[in-house]
């Protein structure tokens, strides 16, 4: 959490920082701040509240210089208040920093350095521990920092009696540094604060060190040896890095969902056939020799896993087993070479989805990266990487990535199942033929947007909602209760639709709407039952449906149909109106969309 931008150059300091910061507010928007070289000083300007918050600070006292860094925060340690706001300084106010990360030693560290502190952050703890490393020699300190602390962190460092340079450190938190051709050098936690600068960066490996100046960057490793680095372009542009004309980056972002499907399947489809054997250059005895299959992930992204799970046991002979990362990762796990683990992570970045996927490289377990960042801890740490080709999600609720995620598992599963023998010619075919037709299936249920607008206003005052499915639209009622809770703050539960009667049934009444995802599929008759259940104790039902379907007419308070597919492909379809859906009712209700309440998009603390 927490996002981090430092740069070094001609232009005014404050606009790129600010500019950056708001590029990555998505990391957290609790405070921010920044610092800047004001020769002979450095000036400090933080405080609580979101980027605009700071930039009306700096109206009132705005800041001169061309070098500085930046923050925003997600707090962890201390309270939202100013004081724990970054950037922090020593007491003799050389050093300032700001850091993403949890110091897990700071305590400790703390207590052997006393003196007056200012804030109750670990990060001051840092600045403090760096002030008394630190003899003229900034790298030489930086390489002793890094033994001291323990946790995860990355810091871009500024040094009074250092005048034109910024120093950064990574261990366990991203970091990636860039210089424009006009000899401005950038760092920051994620490349959408670079791209208006330069698409070529340098990911930070862990124990990497960088000086960023106007002569360019050079690079150390944990040892405090000089090490060149591979340059890696980034082929996202800076427009889809902007809202496009949309109020949210969540609507912009649910309406490309068409787009991202057909990227995702772009090159990994030829006639109505899969052909994923670059990206995965296994054989057969590779696939034949792995007996178990883990899915891996956390949030949206496990739901993604959940419904990916399905398709996988239908057509791939595999024992599977889905878990949430947070799980996986303390459990006895018997996962060894004859194991496939795939980690489903949009960021690639999540401390959870990490830890159980070192526990399963440590086991020697295949490990497989599903994640849209192909720089990403995640991507450079597995022996295999499919990327979601989704371009960047700045909306904090997940939406596109899902769409990306369920149609890569989509194609791991028939590439799985073809190496193994398992998928007749035919069935490949009408699979992809299917699975190419998605896209346009996607943009007629955005077409009709309008309705689930009119829908989210009708049960505004909703404070609780079930959400009910059976088969592959339990994952779907999952995921949709999740986006209505995160950016509404409305109460939403998700049941297996035959499990309402272990229990939620008790939760039913004329105020308690049920939405019901329902499409014509084998398992339609036995959850029509469960809407009669729900309706004789008086809830509302919306009920999402198969185009053509009438069966709920008269029975349902409200009907979505979503066009026709195979039963594999439903949640492609299904998934989209509930996003839009908990879109309008968090609009109608006036919430903070793109930034809800106490989240933050990359989760790297566990
Ligand atoms: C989704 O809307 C959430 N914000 C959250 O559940 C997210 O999916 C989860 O934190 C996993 O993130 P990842 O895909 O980047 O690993």
């Amino acid at each position: 959490m927490c996002g981090i931008v430092g740069y070094v150059g001609h232009r005014n300091v404050s606009d790129v920082i600010i500019a950056g910061l708001q590029s990555l507010e998505y990391r957290g928007y609790d405070s921010a701040g920044m610092a800047v070289l004001e020769a002979p000083g450095i000036t400090i300007v933080k405080g609580v509240g979101k980027v605009s918050d700071l930039r009306k600070m700096l109206s009132e006292r705005p800041l001169c210089g061309s070098q500085g860094i930046g923050h925003t925060r997600w707090a962890t340690h201390g309270g939202v208040t100013e004081e724990n706001a970054h950037p922090h300084c020593d007491s003799s106010s050389n050093i300032v920093l700001v850091h993403n990360g949890i110091v897990e030693n700071y305590r400790e560290i703390r207590s052997e350095i006393p003196g007056e502190y200012r804030s109750e952050t670990d990060t001051e703890v840092v600045a403090q521990l760096l002030s008394t490393l630190y003899r003229g020699n900034m790298v030489g300190a930086l390489v002793e920092l890094q033994s001291r602390l323990r946790g995860s962190f990355a810091l871009a460092i500024m040094a009074k009696d250092l005048p034109g340079k910024i120093y950064c450190l990574r261990k366990g938190s991203p970091l990636v540094v860039g210089m424009s051709r006009d000899g401005e050098s950038l760092c920051a936690s994620d490349v959408p604060a670079i791209l208006p600068y330069t698409q070529d960066v340098v990911y930070l490996d862990d124990g990497d060190i960088s000086e960023l100046s106007t002569a360019g960057i050079r690079f150390w490793n944990a040892a405090g040896e000089s090490v060149e680095k591979r340059v890696s372009h980034i082929d996202w542009d800076v427009s889809m890095v902007d809202k496009g004309g949309y109020p949210h980056f969540m609507l912009k972002e649910i309406n490309e969902q068409g787009a991202v499907l057909r990227n995702s399947m772009a090159g990994r489809i030829s006639g109505r056939r899969v052909v994923l054997s670059e990206e995965l250059p296994w054989t057969r005895d590779d696939v034949l020799s792995w007996k178990k299959l883990h899915v891996v992930a956390c949030g949206t992204s496990y739901y993604a896993a959940l419904v990916a799970e399905r398709f996988l046991e239908d057509i791939t002979g595999f024992d599977i087993r889905v878990d949430v990362a947070s799980e996986y990762r303390y459990r006895n796990i018997m996962a060894g070479p004859d194991t496939l683990a795939v980690f489903v992570s949009q960021s690639g970045e999540t401390a959870d989805t990490l830890a159980a996927e070192r526990l399963a490289m440590g086991k020697g377990a295949r490990c497989l990266a599903v994640t849209n960042v192909l720089g990403s801890t995640l991507a450079r740490e597995v022996h295999d990487i499919l990327q979601l080709k989704a371009g960047p999600e700045i909306g904090v609720a997940a939406t596109k990535t899902f769409m990306g995620q369920i149609t890569v598992l989509y194609l791991l599963a028939l590439h799985l199942a073809k190496l193994q023998g398992r998928l007749p010619a035919a069935m490949e075919e009408e699979l992809v033929g299917e699975m190419l037709s998605l896209p346009y299936k996607v943009e007629a249920v955005l077409a009709r947007q309008e309705s689930l607008q009119k829908l989210a206003a009708i049960y505004s005052a909703a404070e609780d909602f079930l959400y009910l499915g059976r088969g592959r639209s339990f994952p779907v009622a999952l995921e949709g209760a999740l986006k209505l809770k995160e950016i509404s703050y409305i109460h939403a539960e998700a049941y297996a639709a035959g499990e309402m009667k272990h229990g939620p049934i008790a939760l039913l009444d004329r105020n308690v709407p049920v939405v019901v995802i329902t499409p014509k599929d084998g398992l339609h008759e036995k959850t029509f039952s469960n809407i009669l259940e729900a309706k004789a104790r008086r809830a509302p039902v919306i009920a999402l449906v198969t185009e053509g379907d009438s069966s709920l007419d008269g029975t349902a308070d409200h009907v979505f149909p979503v066009p026709a597919t195979l039963d594999q492909f439903t949640p492609f379809v299904t998934v989209v109106p509930l996003q839009l859906f908990a879109y309008y009712f968090a609009k109608f209700l006036g919430c903070d969309i793109d930034q809800p309440r106490n989240l933050a998009k990359s989760v790297t603390v566990e």
